[in-house]
């Protein structure tokens, strides 16, 4: 019995041996009547041993409904055949506004790739979650790697889970591998050129799906995802996106630049609301092609979430949109369930979470951004950002190389000014010389300052 379900008795992992307890199963005729009198006693005294566990249900609710179903059922079969029977309301898992009061669990998918680098402070700030942790089971896909997350990834969970203060303790935690053959580098230029973009994010789809599917129970309420690269963000934010208490909500996502990029930029733009040009756009395309924004290949002239902020607006404003981004969505179980994905493919040309948020919308699903309650995704230089840092590196040395060419300008000048004097001198010597001997000789003898005239 898992932890996490005091009155269920569900360990989530279907044994081959299932049983199934629905009153209408279909029973085969036997051939002879007296084969079915026997079946007809049998089921007689296993109704009376439901009956009767169904009573003790009544009298002992909190106790273990499957040792006492079990003792009369399957005491033939014995003991393995405990865990096989799960029963569940999913009207239990609905999802509410405050689901941390009516202790509703929530999935908390990451999909990683390559992402060491980043796993410390994913980890900081999964510490640092207000929602309560037992009441949140880890889903981790590690796909495509080839450093070494998947063993940092282990070893952190490890320690977390046995933190001295048990408050830290996560509920589930699973880590999935499985890889996708995501050629595309994990480099920022590549990851964000735009040749790359479907069928990036078609591959991206795959693995978030697997990842769901692999990891929802039916106990989970609600299902949030997060990338592992997101810098600062409140460590409310579970409680604060479930407050509104929609199907989908988004933040607004961020990033910090250089000073001298301008110190922040928007960074999420795959959260917007659809637009009439890209409507129209979208029907001149082809019936596979992927609409990716940000791009100036499609311009789409969509409202975008990022750029409706306001770092002074209130936070709770909604705002209906579309496509939603994957930095961090929460979402309740609800709309997997029913049957919301990500696409893997062109859905209304888009596909991942863009195709995922107009997916929902169409079923009829809630989809909201906030534009004011913003988090920070982490600042990673791309290839022309880095560039130009190397040319301001090079101007800096070319300033630093001026001002030392100065000082040895001057101070050559002040050794040239002398020189000619010496040289003179020199000269003068040697005039006499040649006026008085051999004058290739005296010509020779005068040594002659190298590339006087200044380099
Ligand atoms: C988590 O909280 C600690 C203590 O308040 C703080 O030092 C740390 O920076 C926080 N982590 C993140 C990622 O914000």
């Amino acid at each position: 019995m898992p932890p996490h379900q005091p009155t269920a008795y569900a360990n989530g992992y279907p044994r081959t041996n299932t049983f199934d307890i629905s009153p209408h199963s279909f029973q085969p005729r036997s051939s002879t009547t007296a084969l079915r009198h026997r079946r007809s006693l049998l089921n007689r005294i296993l109704l009376g041993l439901i009956g009767v566990a169904a009573f003790a249900y009544f009298i002992w609710p909190r106790a273990s409904v499957a040792s006492v179903i079990s003792l009369g059922v399957f005491s033939a079969a014995g003991d393995a055949q405990l865990d096989s029977i799960s029963y569940y309301d999913l009207g239990n898992a609905q999802g509410t506004a405050r689901g941390w009061e009516r202790e509703e669990r929530i999935l908390f998918c990451v999909p990683l790739r390559d992402a060491q680098a980043h796993l410390p402070m994913f980890f900081s700030h999964l510490r640092n979650f207000t929602y309560p942790h037992h009441l949140i089971d880890l889903a981790f896909l590690v796909s495509d790697s080839k450093d070494n997350t998947l063993n940092l990834l282990a070893e952190t969970l490890e320690e977390i889970q046995a933190d001295d203060d048990p408050k830290q303790h996560f509920g589930e935690v699973s880590i999935i591998e499985k890889d996708f053959g995501q050629k595309v580098n994990q480099d920022v230029e590549s990851r964000h050129g735009f040749a790359a973009q479907a069928s990036r994010r078609k591959l991206m789809a795959q693995a978030r799906n697997w990842l769901l599917s692999a990891t929802l129970r039916p106990y989970h309420s609600w299902v949030y995802w997060r990338d592992v690269d997101v810098e600062t963000a409140p460590f409310t934010i579970l409680e604060d996106l479930m407050r509104h208490n929609k199907d989908i909500i988004v933040p607004n996502v961020w990033r910090p630049l250089p000073d001298w990029l301008g110190g922040e930029q928007p960074y999420d733009l795959n959260s917007w609301q659809e637009s009439e040009t890209a409507l129209a756009l979208a029907d001149t395309l082809d019936e596979d092609a992927v609409i990716v924004e940000g791009y100036a290949e499609y311009a789409t002239w969509r409202p975008h979430l990022a750029y409706l902020r306001d770092p002074f607006g209130d936070p709770d404003i909604e705002m209906e949109i579309d496509g939603v981004g994957g930095v961090s969505i929460l979402a309740k179980a609800r709309v997997f369930r029913a049957g919301g994905h990500f696409p893997a493919f062109s859905f209304e040309k888009h596909a991942e979470t863009e195709g995922f948020g107009k997916m929902a919308k169409r079923m009829g699903f809630s989809v909201v951004g906030l534009p004011h309650y913003t988090i920070w995704h982490l600042y990673e230089p791309s290839v022309d950002d880095i560039r130009r840092m190397e040319e301001m590196e090079q101007e800096r040395l070319g300033r630093e190389k001026a001002e030392q060419m100065k000082v040895e300008w001057a101070k050559k000048l002040k050794e040239e000014f002398g020189d000619p004097n010496i040289q003179w001198e020199q000269d003068k010597t040697g005039m006499q010389q040649l006026a008085n001997q051999d004058k290739h000789k005296a010509a020779d003898s005068a040594p002659r300052p190298a590339g006087a005239g200044g380099q």
